[in-house]
């Protein structure tokens, strides 16, 4: 149940509960109230019943009526008497002014009524119906020693009780209703900030907290230190304002690191490239110089043009990181499938390579460089990590979810080890096998395919078993969002200190 209705539900049973205990308590005290007034009524009746039934019947006569219900008595009064030697007798006051006779059972009942003790009340059932009634003893009347019992109707305070039975009902009802509408406002009213720290709270919930500006406008109005809500508000603000602070400080410290990496790698490229450059003119003076020197002049080549290649990643995936590095215009896939395919069995004939894609352009918009990049480095690994004879194929289909497109590199090779899947787009993961090692492979491959390919808005999905393993790449048709938004805000700064000079930058050779 929710709060709101709780209160609401609380509100009311008091109201009523409040009305109910008032009602019943003024109800019991009308009754007694009433009650004591008949008593009141009653002893004076009485006591003019008594004094004119003492002065008796000189003729020792049955007692007269007068002598019975004597003036001044009011309409309903019931007068009985018992006389001690065995008589009896009794009249009632009609509203009308005439008399009627007490019945035989009527006097029955009312002959247990004791003399001295306080009124009580009686149902005489019949027409007279319940009574207050009280005995008294008359000595000496002309007719001998004789009880006299005498009675009031009750029905006047049962008639004032029923209507007021009838009013605290309908206050009841009332209140019932006033109150349920005054709680519901009242509540909602009150419940109303609560709602709205409720409403932040799960606006953060549901945004992606990768950046720390996304909480720049989040906050909760309801700040009042004089409230309960308005506590809660402020701490949360104040919680918010800790969150971000943390996410900047994260942001700031991984920003240093790409930043280190980028310029560590940016600074690398000249020297190595010097390394290269004399390891090669020292090679081609090769006649001259032992053959240990020349083999070692061979391998530091080879190693600083891997080098070079390992640098270049790192360079290429500090830029992504930042956000950088990828220009979108429209490209034809399908073309650079078949340069990368073409490329792909120059360099090893021996892994046959078959093509799927449809008659018609796949275009999607995107960094024509970079998807050339990912299409080489799927297409490098299903060669690399196989051995000859491997079948491959590289296909491109529409994406199965109707927008987009999947490109697939499928090999029937030995496949990945399932407990290196989860890690196989980390940087530097490699299986552990001594082919891949022996490759001079650096593990660097999928992370940037995974990289670029985020940069566009899509994913990369892995299925491998023995015999069939399958990378996926789904590209979406349309540039990613926060990309067209980037640029059409922020068109790229030549200035800024680390942004690669075009010529540098843009031409990254592909890894083949
Ligand atoms: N098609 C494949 N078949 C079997 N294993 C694969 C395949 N593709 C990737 N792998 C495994 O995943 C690892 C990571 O691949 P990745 O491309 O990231 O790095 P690499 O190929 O080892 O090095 P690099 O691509 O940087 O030269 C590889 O070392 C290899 O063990
Ligand atoms: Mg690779």
């Amino acid at each position: 149940m929710t709060l709101r209705r709780r209160l609401v539900l609380s509100i009311v049973a008091l109201v009523v509960a409040v009305s109910a205990v008032i009602g019943a308590g003024s109800i019991i005290a009308l009754a007694s109230i009433q009650t004591g007034t008949i008593d009141g009524q009653l002893q004076k009746a009485t006591s003019r019943a008594s004094t004119k039934f003492g002065q008796g019947d000189p003729n020792g006569q049955r007692p007269n009526d007068d002598a019975l219900q004597p003036l001044g008595q009011a309409a309903g009064t019931l007068t009985a008497y018992y006389v001690a030697g065995g008589g009896a007798g009794g009249i009632v006051l009609n509203d009308d002014g005439s008399r009627s006779f007490l019945s035989s059972a009527q006097l029955d009942r009312l002959g247990d009524v004791k003399v001295g003790v306080d009124p009580a009340t009686m149902d005489l059932q019949g027409s007279l119906g319940r009574y207050r009634v009280a005995a008294v003893q008359v000595d000496n009347a002309g007719v001998g020693n004789a009880v006299l019992v005498v009675g009031l109707p009750m029905s006047p305070v049962y008639e004032s009780v029923r209507s007021l039975l009838l009013v605290v009902i309908l206050v009841v009802a009332a209140a019932l209703v006033a109150a349920s509408v005054v709680a519901a406002v009242v509540v909602r009213r009150s419940l109303r900030p609560l709602e709205r720290v409720a409403e932040t709270a799960s606006t953060v919930a549901r945004m992606p907290l990768e950046r720390s500006d996304a909480l720049q406008d989040v906050r909760v109005p309801d700040t009042d230190p004089r409230t309960e809500v308005g506590r809660v508000g402020s701490a949360f603000n104040r919680m918010l304002g800790h969150i971000a602070g943390a996410m900047q400080a994260r942001e700031r410290s991984e920003q240093k690191v790409r930043q280190f990496v980028a310029d560590a790698s940016h600074e690398l490229r000249t020297p190595l490239a010097s390394v290269r450059g004399y390891a090669e003119l020292t090679r081609r003076m090769g006649g001259d110089l032992p053959k240990d020197v020349v083999y070692a002049m061979g391998r530091i080549e080879s190693e600083s043009i891997r080098m070079t290649s390992m640098v270049e990643d790192l360079l290429l995936l500090a830029r992504l990181d930042e956000g950088r590095e990828i220009q979108f215009d429209d490209v034809d896939l399908t073309g650079l499938v078949f340069d990368a395919v073409n490329d792909a069995h120059a360099a090893s004939p021996e892994h046959p390579i078959e093509v799927d894609v449809p008659d018609s352009p796949v275009v999607v918009v995107g960094d024509a460089a970079r998807l050339h990049q990912v299409i080489v480095n799927l297409v490098t690994n299903a060669r690399t990590h196989t051995p000859d004879g491997t079948r491959i194929t590289v296909g491109l289909a529409p994406s199965d979810s109707g927008s987009g497109v999947d490109l697939t590199v499928r090999d029937t090779g030995q496949g990945i080890d399932p407990e290196f899947l989860p890690k196989l787009f980390e940087r530097f993961a490699r299986a552990d096998s001594s082919r891949s090692r022996s490759a001079g492979s650096t593990g660097l491959g999928l992370a940037i395919v995974d990289a670029v390919v985020q940069a566009h808005g899509g994913s990369v999905d892995v299925t491998s078993e023995p015999g069939d393993t399958v990378f996926t790449v789904h590209l979406p048709a349309e540039q990613p969002a926060d990309a067209a938004a980037a640029a059409t805000a922020s068109p790229a700064s030549p200035e800024s200190t680390d942004a690669p000079a075009a010529d540098t930058w843009s031409d990254v050779p592909n890894r083949t």
